[in-house]
């Protein structure tokens, strides 16, 4: 046994940026904690349920020094982050450089050498926490682009752990990635993991033709074959792995009579509009959210959609507010949204009723059911779980999803009406189709969707990722 394990550590832990909840001082100077939001913690609350491990991962708040501490049975083992760190790693090198590289450069990314020094030295902290927490052989979880050193970093302080990675955006092709300074760093670092994770089939690939071009080592299909002392060593293997939602939770949650008796209200408070429509996004470019809304603008002004009998509800959940491109991003759709409500509004009516606040679950599943066509136009996403909620929500098989095919959740979700959202008049098309779908076809489609999505829960998603990551062949220089 390796000195450096602990005596009594975890066998399971999840390393994340950040964790499963929001930590604050109360006025008595004790912490206080809420829920985060975020697809990455949704997705792993009913996992981590289900087990009793840690989790690494920072609290939300600046400075804020904190012991571990106990929620439902999940022992939480809170990073620091320093302003500076928030600053330089988290606004900086995690959502100006990484997100917009592997997001298409939808906006242009920045590189900057100290955002990267900031990168490497906050990897190393998380490292560090969980070699320190994990017990000696544990199995441990590393989420998402922000925490993409970690493996390598762990592996060299606790050669002894099994380690997987999951990344929950999309990987770039390489002609995008190979904009990286720092590009060779980042693909060792993942290669720490034994298997490494993506959406689609397609970030996978992207991965292992990138492991290619810049290293020397040899790839077949899916695996990786690292090199030691010119020797062939461990595997790593790259593989899909579509995240989901728990859909049973959520499907249940929309048929509570509290839900679907909201759900009812809104409409009414709506004035009980002929059309619905809805979108649900974080205020990020990305989401296509201004795409959608001038299609939407268009179809009023061509009188496709009636401003008196149709409502957007437009849902943008407040993100990331310190970084350039948001606050430039919540102007234009801010402006969008107030022309479109002069052009066509009314006393006592705005076709757009926009909404820059985060709601809780209840909420959005009467919303969900309240709306005859949910609009999911992302310009890149790497699966996107709004989708699948509306889909889990929609027991009475009504409704209908307009889908971007840039998003991982496209691949699955056969039986939406997909648009390319670059194509405005292509999607005005669609939101037609979709807002005039009969009965019979909307049904059918319903109930392809809800196959899927409730077939294919959160919980099967990490298991089928634990198994994968049990299965690759043990390392030569283990044991
Ligand atoms: C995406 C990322 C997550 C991230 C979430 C919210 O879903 O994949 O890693 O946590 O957005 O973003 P934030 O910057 O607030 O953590």
């Amino acid at each position: 046994m390796p000195s450096d394990a602990p005596a009594h550590g975890y066998d399971f832990v999840v390393v994340a940026n950040r964790l499963p909840v929001d930590v604050s001082l109360g006025e008595d100077g004790e912490p206080t904690w809420t829920r985060s939001p975020g697809g990455l913690v949704t997705a792993l609350a009913p996992v981590m349920a289900s087990t009793s491990g840690a989790w690494v991962g920072w609290g939300g708040s600046p400075d804020l020094e904190l012991d571990p501490f106990d929620v439902d049975g999940t022992e939480l083992i809170p990073v620091m982050l320093s302003e500076d760190d928030l600053e330089r790693f988290y606004e900086g090198f995690s959502n100006d450089t990484l997100w917009p590289l592997y997001h298409d450069v939808i906006e242009p990314p920045a590189f900057h050498r100290q955002w990267w020094e900031s990168y490497q030295k906050v990897n190393q902290r998380f490292a560090q926490a969980t070699a320190d927490r994990a017990a000696q052989g544990a199995t441990v979880w590393v989420h998402d682009y922000q925490l993409q050193l970690v493996p390598k970093l762990l592996r060299e302080l606790r050669p002894d752990l099994r380690i997987g990675y999951f990344h929950h955006i999309p990987f770039p092709p390489l002609e995008l990635f190979a904009q990286l300074p720092w590009r060779v760093q980042v693909v060792e670092g993942l290669l720490g993991a034994d298997l490494v994770g993506f959406q689609r089939a397609g970030d996978a690939a992207n991965f292992v033709r990138v492991v290619r071009r810049l290293t020397d080592l040899t790839t077949r299909g899916q695996m990786v074959t690292l090199s030691k002392h010119g020797e062939p060593g461990r595997h790593v293997r790259a593989a899909a792995f579509p995240i989901s939602i728990d859909s049973h939770a959520f499907d249940e949650l929309a048929r509570t009579d509290a839900v679907r008796e909201r759900a009812q209200q809104i409409r009414r408070e709506l004035g009980d509009p002929e059309y619905l429509l809805l979108g649900v996004d974080r205020l990020d470019y990305t989401k296509g959210i201004r795409h959608r809304i001038k299609a939407y603008g268009e179809l009023l002004s061509e009188e496709r959609l009636s401003p008196q009998s149709t409502t957007l509800v437009q849902v943008a959940s407040p993100s990331r507010e310190n970084v350039g491109a948001y606050q430039t991003l919540r102007d234009d759709v801010e402006l969008l949204v107030g022309r479109i409500n002069g052009d066509y509004g009314q006393v006592g009516h705005a076709p757009v009723q926009y909404l820059h606040q985060s709601f809780p679950m209840e909420e959005m599943a009467a919303l969900y059911l309240a709306a005859d066509v949910m609009l999911v136009t992302a310009l890149r996403d790497g699966m996107n779980l709004v989708a699948k909620e509306y889909v889990a929500a929609r027991s009475d098989d009504r409704g209908a999803l307009v889908l971007s095919e840039f998003t991982g959740a496209a691949d699955e979700l056969t039986g939406a009406v997909l648009v390319n959202p670059h194509d405005i008049d292509g999607m005005k098309d669609a939101i037609t189709y979709a807002v005039h779908l009969d009965a019979r076809e909307s049904r059918k489609r319903m109930r392809r969707l809800r196959r899927r999505v409730l077939g294919h829960d959160v919980v099967a998603w990490s298991e089928d990722f634990l198994a994968a990551l049990n299965a690759v062949p043990v390392r030569a220089e283990r044991g």
